[in-house]
């Protein structure tokens, strides 16, 4: 973790640096628009802190009152490693604020963030009742010119629609504009993701919009930061095709590693030697148990509900989701060709709760889905994970949850890991063998050299590298 925030700590300095060495600028508005964040979630809350980090004037507001207090008194309520040093750092320059007056913070802004949520409906499209009750209060306060963005993933079509909703409660059209910015933030990696993007993509209908939105992002731009100028639509789908791919990739991995299994070839080779092709890339190959989060899953199947009531078939995305449901299961078929069906007197250790590493989230996460089937057949749960023991106390409010990774593992039959927490790459296997019954190691990430298990004499499964000449 602290590594993590040096690491951050600099990428701050030489943006910073960057951003006051080269101070000439393309558009013609002098100054920064001044910005109100509508939702302060992950979304909401880390492109406040970074909009004002790039120099920007940021108010950020929400109906949940609770989380505004909190904010107001230096509490961050989401866990995202050096959010707080970032919030923390623009408070006190004076760039970012946070109020729980969401008319007058409205009011007072040039260009308006909805950064509220959409989550999934029950026929697997977004809700968008969030986005309507924000425009309802936007329309509300709306007095003078202001550029209307959404920052939330919302499906295509949903700029044109908070237009219509606009000039259906009598707004003149030429009194605001609707901008498509998407986010492309992972949570545990937000802050870093959002200072030292990939691109950034606008999509937007007017020159006016886009030169305002060019004035917010200048730092950036200035930096050569690839900038992609579109309209709504295609920035609206730019965010759905991004998450589905990865989504995709991911579970394309997961199945070849799966096949690894069965042949003896070791997946880690195989997806080293595929990432090398630059047309694939070495990024998202990691085999795993899934993926989970709010993100893949949900933005998978609302890209297939639009798609449908387009009248397309979009099998590559519908095969992911079903080969990750697959995927899902995977610990525990592994688990069982080791202990057996019936898991009635056994006890087993679940390391990580979190569907992936520096995060709290739990959101569709595989270890969910593992203690269930734990549970339907009968084992008991020790768990622990470093930082989603609570949020996971939610769901499964009856199992135990221990302190440490070692805690959790005494008396077990067996442990899996799920989540790639780096304090689990460095487990002392001899250690935590002794407080097993029989040393039984299902490490469904890979993290954890496949000789230390072989030197401590486990009997161990991993993803796709159940080779003999794996190390
Ligand atoms: C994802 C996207 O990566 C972001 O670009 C996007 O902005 C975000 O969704 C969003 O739409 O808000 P996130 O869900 O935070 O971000 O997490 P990822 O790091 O993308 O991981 C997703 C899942 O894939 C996790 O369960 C992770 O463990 C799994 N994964 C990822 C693997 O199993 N293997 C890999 O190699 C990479």
């Amino acid at each position: 973790m602290k590594k993590q925030l040096c690491a951050l700590s600099l990428l701050l300095i030489l943006f910073n640096a960057k951003g006051i060495e080269q101070s000439t600028t393309s558009s013609r508005y002098t100054t920064n628009p001044k910005i109100t964040i509508i939702g302060v979630g992950y979304v909401g809350l880390v492109s406040g802190a970074g909009l004002a980090e790039l120099g920007n004037q940021v108010m950020c507001t929400d109906i949940d009152t609770k989380k505004i207090e909190m904010l107001n008194t230096g509490t961050i309520p989401i866990y995202e490693p050096g959010l707080k040093e970032i919030v923390d750092h623009n408070v006190a320059t004076g760039r970012l604020s946070f109020t729980t007056n969401v008319l007058q913070a409205l009011d007072a802004a040039d260009v308006i963030f909805i950064c509220v949520g959409t989550p999934m409906a029950d026929n697997g499209a977004a809700d968008l009742s969030y986005i309507q009750s924000t425009v309802e209060m936007i329309a509300r306060a709306l007095k003078s010119y202001k550029v209307i963005v959404t920052k939330s993933t919302v499906p295509t079509g949903t700029g044109a629609w908070i237009r219509s909703l606009l000039q259906a409660k009598g707004i003149d059209g030429a009194s605001f504009d609707v901008v498509s910015n998407p986010e492309f933030l992972r949570e545990g990696t937000a802050v870093k993701d959002f200072l030292a993007p990939d691109r950034i993509v606008i999509g937007a209908e007017s020159e006016r919009a886009f030169e305002i939105m060019n004035k917010v992002y200048e730092k950036m731009i200035e930096r050569d930061v690839p900038l992609i100028r579109t309209n709504l639509v295609a920035s609206e789908t730019i965010k759905y095709a991004s998450n589905a791919f990865l989504a995709i990739k991911l579970s394309y991995i997961n199945e070849i590693a799966n096949l690894c299994d069965e042949t003896g070839a070791d997946a880690k080779a195989v997806a080293q030697g595929m990432g090398l092709d630059k047309r694939i890339n070495p990024y998202f190959l990691n085999p795993g148990p899934g993926f989970g989060g709010s993100c893949f899953p949900k933005d998978s199947r609302a890209l297939l509900y639009m798609a449908q009531l387009k009248g397309i078939d979009l099998h590559t995305v519908n095969a992911s989701l079903i080969a990750n449901e697959t995927q899902k299961k995977k610990p525990f078929e592994k688990l069982v060709k080791i202990l057996g069906e019936d898991l009635s007197n056994k006890t087993i250790a679940i390391l990580g709760l979190a569907f992936k590493a520096n995060t709290d989230d739990i959101r569709c996460s595989p270890s969910i889905t593992t203690i269930e089937l734990l549970l339907k057949h009968g084992a008991k749960i020790q768990a622990y994970d470093p930082a989603a023991n609570e949020t996971m106390r939610h769901v499964f409010p009856d199992i135990t949850y221990c302190r440490s990774a070692y805690q959790a593992a005494k008396g077990t039959d067996a442990i899996i890991i799920m989540t790639e927490w780096e304090e689990f790459k460095y487990l002392d296997l001899a250690k935590i063998g002794t407080l097993t019954k029989s040393r039984i190691l299902i490490d469904t990430r890979n993290i954890l050299p496949i000789n230390e298990f072989k030197k401590h004499n486990y009997t161990f499964d991993v993803i796709g590298r159940r080779c003999l000449s794996c190390h």
